[in-house]
């Protein structure tokens, strides 16, 4: 099939890539020229695990194109994506400025389309809004008949960060609204080759099925990190409950990893919207709103955790060694990352950070900037001479350091665990002074 992708970011870039190694001729659309350019080159402008070798290999198979240009890419496709940002406004609800630009393009495209095309959002967006986009932006700007010049679909995107590839190409489901039976057998088509259940939908309950899901893994990891505040009061370990929990196949032991928080471009902003959302139509979620308060409060749980192990309220002075900077290793993505809400707070205190991280330096730098944020670039320096490090971001590197790292660079070696990554007992026997989230003994 002929695909056009609209938006070339973390779902943009893999949809299109993923499609093109299934065989489909796929043509991404960005505004940003500095993107395609290096898209074109076969070069990723995000890091993301395996894109790199994948776009190159389907690039230079000539499956996959980049271009500034929307109406060529509409023009020779039956098929178009929209896979935009959707981010926060600042009371929480989206923003489908991106949307409804992406949207009214391709309908100027589509005055002149003399075949049924379909459009699909992929883009998160809160339940009703594709349909809405539909009417007030498509069907107006191009002055074509839904469901008769074009087929309008919401095809949710559930693949993770850091292991998108592996996600987009085996899912536990793909979910397929759509306006009409004809439009959902052609958002269908493009996974002809994917083995994996399709759950055919209309678009309002598609994009419901997204927010729902989102929301039930937050509120999932808001769960076990108040459990995980509980143990350490009981004086158990959170590890050794949340195995007990998983082990119930009715509960999993996914999403059961207590930290320092739920951060990244989704979870944060999806669960903010349905909330908002849930307001305005008078049916005020609760757990939405809980999920929510204790994520904000969790990464501040470790300085609590700081101040046991320094032995003093005061940290004033101090230098920290910053572990961690990304929302979640493997990725440099530093959108909402529980690590900005800690660096704000030790700053208040009057702190030093000295801060690393594998991949996320350059845009932690974009994010956060101040004379007391001293960025490393390797965990050596981050850590030498510290008063303590806290570990936020549990890269495989940091979860590989021994305790004879943190004896040989530091004084008096304080560890502050915040995602569970060393073995606290090995720690101990070594003489490092170790404090973890949900550790109680
Ligand atoms: P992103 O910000 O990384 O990328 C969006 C891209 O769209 C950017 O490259 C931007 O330049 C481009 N763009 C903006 N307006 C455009 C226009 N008019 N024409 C062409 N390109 C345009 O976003 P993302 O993380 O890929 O997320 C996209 C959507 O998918 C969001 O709604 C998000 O909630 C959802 N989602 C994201 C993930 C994830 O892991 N990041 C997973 C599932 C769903
Ligand atoms: C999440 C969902 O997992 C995807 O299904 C969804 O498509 C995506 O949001 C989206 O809509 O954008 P992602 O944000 O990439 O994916 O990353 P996750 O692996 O889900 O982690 C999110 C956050 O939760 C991270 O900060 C991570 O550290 C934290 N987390 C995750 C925990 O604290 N504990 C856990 O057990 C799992």
């Amino acid at each position: 099939m002929n695909i056009a992708v609209i938006g070339t970011g973390y779902v943009g870039l893999v949809t299109g890539t993923c499609f093109a190694l299934k065989g489909h001729k796929v043509t991404c659309v960005d505004v940003i020229p500095e993107k395609v350019e290096k898209i074109n080159k076969g070069i990723p402008p995000i890091y993301e695990k395996d894109l790199a070798r994948m776009l190159k290999e389907v690039v230079e198979k000539g499956n996959l194109k980049a271009t500034l240009n929307i109406s060529e890419a509409v023009a020779k496709s039956e098929i178009i994506y929209i896979c935009v940002g959707t981010p926060s406004l600042p009371d929480g609800s989206m923003d489908y400025t991106y949307v409804k630009e992406a949207a009214k393009g391709i309908a100027r495209e589509l005055k002149e389309a003399n075949e049924f095309k379909v459009i699909v959002i992929k883009s998160t967006c809160v339940p009703g809004t594709t349909d809405e986009i539909g009417k007030t932006i498509i069907e107006k700007e191009s002055g074509k008949k839904l469901n008769v010049d074009f087929g309008l679909g919401m095809n949710p995107e559930f693949l993770r960060e850091g292991v998108a590839i592996n996600d987009f190409l085996y899912p536990d489901r793909v979910v397929i609204g759509g306006s009409n039976r004809e439009t959902q057998n052609v958002i269908a088509k493009c996974y002809n080759e994917f083995d994996a259940p399709i759950l055919f939908t209309d678009n309002t309950a598609a994009e419901m099925i997204k927010y729902a899901s989102n929301s039930f893994l937050a509120m999932k990891i808001s769960f076990i990190n108040e459990m995980a505040n509980l143990a350490e009061k009981f004086g158990i370990d959170i590890k050794d409950v949340a195995k007990g929990v998983g082990m119930d196949h009715r509960i999993s032991d996914k999403f059961l990893r207590a930290g320092a928080g739920f951060g990244g471009s989704c979870f944060p902003k999806d669960v903010s919207a349905l909330y908002v959302r849930s307001k305005e139509l008078d049916q005020p979620s609760k757990l939405l709103e809980a999920t929510l308060a204790v994520n904000k409060k969790q990464p501040l749980r470790l300085i609590e955790l700081l101040k046991k192990g320094l032995e003093n309220e005061d940290i004033k002075g101090k230098t920290i060694g910053l572990l961690g900077l990304a929302f979640k290793p493997d990725t440099d993505d530093m959108r909402e990352a529980p690590s900005l809400i800690l660096i704000n707070k030790l700053l208040e205190e009057g702190v030093t950070i000295k801060a690393t991280d594998p991949v996320a330096l350059e845009n932690a730098k974009k994010e956060i900037a101040h004379e007391k944020l001293i960025y490393c670039e390797n965990m050596e320096d981050a850590v030498k001479e510290t008063d303590a490090v806290i570990l936020i971001t549990e890269w495989k590197e940091f979860r590989d350091l021994s305790a004879e790292f943190f004896i040989q660079k530091m004084k008096n070696p304080v560890v502050i665990d915040g995602r569970r990554a060393f073995d606290y007992k090995e720690f101990r026997e070594k003489g490092v002074k170790i404090l973890a989230i949900g550790l109680g003994k």
